[in-house]
């Protein structure tokens, strides 16, 4: 028993896991094809849409559920739409998360389509927002394309570069003034506003809800279920769906073969793999010196499509500037059990509905992680 916990705490990212995990090599590595739309485009997709698209895919979204579907019939003229068979409906209740995800990709096609030799017009809702307690069939928006002089703005330099940083950042150095306010002003967009503390006790108190929040979140047998069902275990699952929550490397390869890593050891609140996850995890939250959020006035499906824009502009100039980011959504979810967190980080806030906080981030200074896996952009295609 003994040995099982070692041998996952081991998992769990500790010095020694890195020792050994060198010393076998490249063993169950992120298989190369499931980072192949990192490099763009192929250079010999024609179509500028698809071109488009493939930079566009890139964006964050939660979960790594890529919840995108194009139809392309019309020329001229792409027609996003929510893929419905990847939602999050446990930890997503109202589809909120999955439409900032919607507004992250239209951000980053606006920017690539400048980038191609296309304006990119985006009419939001064409045939009217959702409903707010769910996401229906309609389109999410048309993106009307006409031919413009190519030109590359800054932010879109920062797409191949971007990561959500799941790991600790240095506990010790906070975000400066003068990056936070190039950062705020990459986000600014019109209905969103963007806050920062580097003030301890604030950042004291922020770290308290945020640990009890994912605590309630894994605690939580839908919510954690929900993610445990996104597991990628091993380059094989990865290769095989290339989204959700990847987890690969010599230590899971060897822990499946023992039978100490599976869905079901993950799943376990008691067993040592999910303890692996709760100590992954404070590391993260500990290791934080800066948090940001991005805030709406009310909560229409506008704002929430507004919140992925400016959360996509804020990622990418995170990029730009060498500052990690890392969203930690938990208290901002929409389920009973999270009510209290959501009430206790509002009041933190200092928001009253129906203003509201749609993300909220760790910021820091932490090595580059390597990019979270991607589907090849014909498999958005209706
Ligand atoms: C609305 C939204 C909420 C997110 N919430 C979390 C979160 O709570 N915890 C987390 O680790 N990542 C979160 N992420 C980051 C995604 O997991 C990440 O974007 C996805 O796995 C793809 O990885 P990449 O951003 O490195 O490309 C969130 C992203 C979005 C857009």
């Amino acid at each position: 028993m003994q040995d099982r916990r070692g041998f996952i705490r081991l998992l769990g990212g500790g010095t020694l896991a890195f020792g050994l995990a060198g010393s076998l090599g490249g063993c169950d590595a992120m298989p190369a094809e499931a980072l192949a739309p990192w490099q763009g485009p192929a250079p010999d997709l024609r179509d500028p849409r698809l071109r488009m698209l493939a930079w566009a895919l890139l964006a964050p979204n939660p979960h790594n559920r890529q919840p995108w579907l194009v139809d392309l019939a019309d020329p001229g003229r792409v027609t996003l739409y929510c893929d419905r068979d990847r939602l999050l409906p446990a930890t997503d209740p109202l589809g909120r998360q999955i439409l900032i995800g919607q507004g992250t990709f239209l951000e980053l096609l606006r920017l690539a389509a400048r980038a191609e030799g296309f304006e990119a017009r985006i009419a939001p809702f064409p045939e009217g927002p959702f409903p707010p307690d769910r996401l229906d069939g309609r389109p999410v928006a048309h993106v009307y394309l006409t031919p413009a002089p190519a030109q590359r703005e800054p932010l879109f330099d920062s797409v191949t570069l971007r990561r959500s940083a799941k790991v600790p950042f240095d506990p010790e150095r906070p975000v400066a003034e003068p990056a936070l306010a190039r950062l705020a002003e990459a986000a600014a967009v019109s209905g969103i506003g963007f806050a920062a503390t580097s003030t301890p006790d604030r950042v004291t108190r922020l770290r308290a809800i945020v640990r009890a929040a994912w605590f309630t979140e894994a605690r939580t047998p839908a919510a954690h279920g929900e993610s445990v069902a996104l597991m990628r275990l091993g380059a094989a699952e990865i290769a095989a769906h290339r989204d959700g929550i990847s987890l690969h490397g010599p230590m899971i390869w060897w822990g499946s073969r023992l039978g100490l890593v599976s869905r079901a050891a993950l799943a376990d609140p008691e067993g040592s793999a999910f303890q692996a996850g709760v100590e992954r995890y404070m590391k993260m939250f500990d290791g934080t010196a800066t948090f940001a959020w991005l805030t709406s006035e009310a909560d229409r499906r506008t704002d929430q499509l507004a919140a992925g824009i400016a959360y996509a502009r804020l990622d990418l100039a995170a990029a730009r500037e060498g500052i990690a980011i890392h969203p930690v959504s938990q208290a901002l979810q929409e389920y009973p059990e999270m009510a209290p967190h959501y009430r206790a980080l509002h009041e933190e806030l200092g928001l009253a509905p129906p203003a509201r906080a749609q993300m909220l981030v760790r910021l820091g200074h932490a090595p580059r992680p390597d990019p979270a896996p991607r589907r090849p952009v014909e498999s958005l295609v209706i």
